[in-house]
């Protein structure tokens, strides 16, 4: 079961178990980390679920699809390098211990 290391948008740090398969964004819901609100219940549809990875982690995961690229655009913070949307994100080993950053709105 990996470990994802939420950093919160105060600089505070939530490290949870969560289960490969599910999303990243319904992982957060499961345990009510705050900053993660996820509207449209992951239909990629809202932006409201935008978390920012580390660079190295990336290119291990699933390419950005060019409707997740475009829903970017409508975040609420900022766009950044390692930007996605926590529900196009499924959980696998390669995300164990990463920190997964939630950017202030
Ligand atoms: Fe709406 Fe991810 S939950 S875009």
């Amino acid at each position: 079961m990996p470990t994802i290391r939420f950093l919160l948008a105060g600089g505070a740090e939530l490290a949870v178990e969560a289960q490969n398969g599910r999303t990243l964004m319904e992982t957060a819901l499961e345990h009510s980390v705050p900053g993660i609100i996820a509207e449209c219940n992951g239909s990629a549809a809202c932006a409201t679920c935008h978390v920012v990875l580390p660079d190295e982690i990336l290119s291990a995961l699933e390419p950005i699809s060019e409707h997740e690229n475009d829903m970017l655009d409508f975040a609420e913070a900022p766009r950044e390098p390692g930007s996605r949307l926590s529900c196009q994100i499924k959980v696998s080993a390669v995300l164990d211990n990463v920190a997964v950053r939630i950017p202030a709105a």
